[in-house]
């Protein structure tokens, strides 16, 4: 038997279920992972309390579970399947059943999902890559960062924030960062200039970088959207991932909009120690529901995660 945490109706509080289900089993062209660790996003609480949102994400009653972002070793190799052996450690994204002791995924074409976990990255920040580093790869690409470049990101503490803030380091760009002063220091470690977020903020973006801001990422609704037109960055240069609507020609992106490779890039960064990955909290499986508190809580440090 498996653990797997199941959700008969999508409400608020959200109803967890753990229940204990026969072991599913890998068909051709897929593999099944023994998960140890489960990484939070927002997206996965929202479709658990909301069916509008679980109808748009494709996650369906009766047999909905939780969750998207994992890693863990594949322990089951379904006909067909190359690449992947028995003992390989993995991580990625399977949406709505990451909670679950064992899960079963098709191997994708381009060898995006599941992606090998490389040595030197441990589990619990492997688990926390696939939403996340996804994201901030694809705000980074739509703004076009390179040497040169001043970008102000908007909510740069969080999990898609920290990678973003330092793919776009790497890029060669000068990286203005909002946040909580609590997170300043974290930020200005990472080699951003941090700032806080709210009234005022054109103000001293404009103090912060007099030569001027050249692109904007929105990682939390439009402020940082609004804040950089009114620096004069070109709409074209401006991306948002969180918001519901958008001035004309800002770009609306996210995770679907990722590179090829770039969840690979992401990890081995952690691996070798250039790009770091804070976790705020972990919890055991049992605790899921105080984890998603904190995740909902809406500001941890990096990424929270459960394991099992
Ligand atoms: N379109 C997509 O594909 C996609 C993908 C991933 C995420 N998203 C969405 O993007 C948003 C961010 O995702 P995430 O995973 O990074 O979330 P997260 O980890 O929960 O973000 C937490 C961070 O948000 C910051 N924050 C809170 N209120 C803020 C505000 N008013 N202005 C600026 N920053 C603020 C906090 O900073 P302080 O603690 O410093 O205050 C905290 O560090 C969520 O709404 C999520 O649903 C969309």
């Amino acid at each position: 038997m498996s653990l797997f945490v199941q959700q008969s109706e999508f409400a608020d509080p959200i109803p967890f279920e753990f229940v204990e289900r026969a072991e599913p089993h890998a068909g051709p062209g897929e593999v099944r992972v023994r998960v140890s660790a489960a990484g939070l996003n927002p997206v996965d609480w929202k479709i658990a309390i909301s069916p509008a949102m679980a109808e748009m994400f494709g996650v369906s009653l009766p047999n909905a579970g939780f969750g998207n972002d994992f890693s863990g070793v594949v322990d089951e190799v379904g006909e067909g399947v190359e690449g992947f052996a028995v003992g390989d450690r993995v991580f990625g994204g399977l949406r709505g059943f990451a909670v679950a002791e064992h899960i079963v995924l098709p191997v994708s074409d381009g060898g995006e999902n599941p992606v090998h976990t490389p040595d030197g990255l441990d589990d619990v920040r492997a688990a926390a890559l696939e939403v996340a580093g996804h994201t901030a790869d694809a705000v980074v690409a739509a703004t076009a960062l390179g040497k040169g470049d001043t970008v102000l990101i908007g909510g740069a503490a969080g999990g898609v924030g920290v990678l973003a803030v330092q793919l776009a380091l790497a890029a060669g760009a000068t990286v203005i960062a909002t946040a909580s002063e609590s997170n300043h220091e974290f930020l200005r470690e990472l080699g951003a200039v941090p700032t806080t977020y709210g009234n005022g903020l054109v103000d001293r973006v404009r103090a912060l970088a007099p030569q001027g801001v050249d692109a904007a990422i929105d990682l939390q609704g439009t402020e940082t959207v609004e804040a950089a037109i009114e620096l004069g960055v070109s709409p074209a240069r401006i991306a948002a991932i969180a918001a519901h609507e958008l001035p004309d020609g800002v770009i609306a992106t996210g995770g679907r909009n990722a590179t090829a490779g770039s969840l690979e890039r992401i990890a081995q960064g952690l691996a070798d120690g250039s790009f770091v990955l804070p976790i705020a909290a972990t919890f055991p499986v049992a605790q899921l529901a105080d984890a998603v508190a904190l995740q909902r809580g809406g500001h941890v440090r990096g990424k929270v995660v459960v394991t099992l």
